[in-house]
């Protein structure tokens, strides 16, 4: 059956920070969501901000005369075509595993007939523990589809089992993949993304902050929109979006060749990835010792990959971003003629914004144009630069194709 009435649960978990942007996500495939908070939830997460993106108000109450009349429980869980709780705590596990009423979330979860979905998320070590293994294993064999969790980095700093599963996935299990968008079907892109290493020694490199999330939501955006996608990326942790082809690779070195190795017929290349400017020019074979009080490493200039690609003749069109700390436009305007891009994403770096952060604020360049993008989650950053890039990429062909006219046949 297909859904189109979903109630989200958002229980007291810090990933119910996620929520509005997975509101979104439901709303952008057409599905009406009626969000409900439980107590703890609205630790982490404001009603007004979920009422905002879900355009109804927020429900949390069962004794509340005033939502009762306008709708009550037992109809609102006939409304639902699935309840959706995300993120789920241990806790909310353990009440639906047990049947216990005591709240307006899970007495709609009893007095429904939709579908019930979970996207657990909590400590690593909690979600392995017996209790919460049992609970798991009744309300699966009781036909709740739980949705992950992911594996990795937590909000305690820990790392392991217990991510929420990100909103883009727990939409693509639910409703499926996004019908491809037309506008970059046919198209086929190269994005880099992450960091790279730099060997000092077989033991120690040199990185940067990135954590590949800015370019891997691109891949993401370019795919959603149609495009053939090939990631080229250094060591992240997080996963690559599903269907999109990556490349790893390790150093500045690797990524340009892997680039330059994958770039035919490409008609996009966007430099997402924080490349190193240096390498070190004498890789040591074995480990340096620990000796004297200084140690001076002697560094070597790395080919840069976005301006080379820019230089090829019958090369794509070409987009690279600016990381900077002061100055953003006027360093950004100096990338982007430096670098001969077609575009320019800038970001200030830092202070929260641009690396390893779940949000982004860019200011975009090109010839004759300029356009900023306020703070917002990296994928929807991503969907708006990708519409952004599918509009001056078809300007560009335009005027490439109308230069090559004679003038008698050019017309706007
Ligand atoms: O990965 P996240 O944690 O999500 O963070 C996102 C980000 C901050 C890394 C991303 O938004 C970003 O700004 N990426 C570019 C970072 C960077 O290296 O900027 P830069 O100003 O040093 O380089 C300018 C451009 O030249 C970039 O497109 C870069 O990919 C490219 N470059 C740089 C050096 C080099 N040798 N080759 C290159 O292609």
């Amino acid at each position: 059956m297909a859904i189109s009435r979903i109630i989200l649960g958002v229980t007291g978990g810090i990933a119910a920070y996620k929520t509005p942007a997975l509101v979104r996500r439901l709303k952008d495939r057409g599905v009406e969501v009626q969000v409900v908070l439980t107590r703890s939830a609205r630790e982490f997460v404001t009603e007004t901000t979920l009422q905002a993106v879900s355009g109804l108000p927020v429900r949390d109450n069962l004794w509340d005369k005033e939502t009762e009349a306008a709708m009550g429980h037992i109809e609102l869980a006939r409304w639902a075509d699935l309840v959706l709780i995300a993120p789920a705590t241990a806790e909310i596990m353990s009440r639906l595993a047990s049947g216990s009423a005591p709240d307006l979330l899970t007495t709609l979860c009893l007095a429904t007939e939709a579908r019930i979905a979970i996207a657990p998320a909590m400590n690593h070590v909690m979600w392995v523990k017996d209790a919460v293994q049992e609970n798991r294993r009744r309300l699966e064999e009781r036909g709740v589809h739980i949705l992950g969790p992911d594996d990795g980095d937590q909000a305690c700093g820990e790392t392991g089992p217990g991510r929420m599963v990100s909103p883009d996935d727990i939409v693509a299990s639910l409703l499926g993949p996004a019908a491809a968008h037309p506008v970059l079907s046919g198209k086929s892109i190269l994005i880099t993304a992450g960091p790279t290493y730099e060997a000092i020694d077989p033991v120690r490199y040199i990185t940067n902050r990135s954590s590949g999330k800015m370019g891997y939501a691109l891949a993401a955006a370019c795919q959603e929109a149609g495009a053939d996608v090939l990631l080229v990326s250094g060591p992240v942790s997080i996963s690559p979006p599903v269907g999109v082809k990556v490349l790893p690779v390790q150093s500045a070195a690797d990524m340009h060749a892997a680039v330059h190795a994958h770039l035919d017929g490409a008609d996009i290349f966007v430099g997402a990835a924080a490349v190193s400017d240096y390498r070190v020019a004498d890789i040591s074979r074995d480990k340096i010792k620990k000796s004297g009080d200084d140690l001076s490493i002697a560094l070597a200039q790395n080919a840069d990959i976005l301006a080379s690609v820019a230089a090829l003749s019958d090369g794509p069109f070409t987009v690279g971003f600016a990381a900077e700390t002061t100055h953003l436009r006027e360093h950004a305007l100096a990338k982007l003629e430096k670098k001969k891009a077609d575009m320019i994403v800038a970001n200030l770096v830092g202070k929260d914004l641009g690396f390893d952060t779940d949000d982004n604020a860019v200011d975009v360049y090109w010839k004759g144009g300029e356009q900023s993008f306020s703070k917002r989650d990296k994928a929807m950053l991503a969907r708006d630069l990708t519409t952004l890039i599918v509009e001056r990429h078809l300007e560009h062909s335009h005027t490439a194709m109308t230069a090559e006219l004679p003038a008698t046949m050019v017309r706007d």
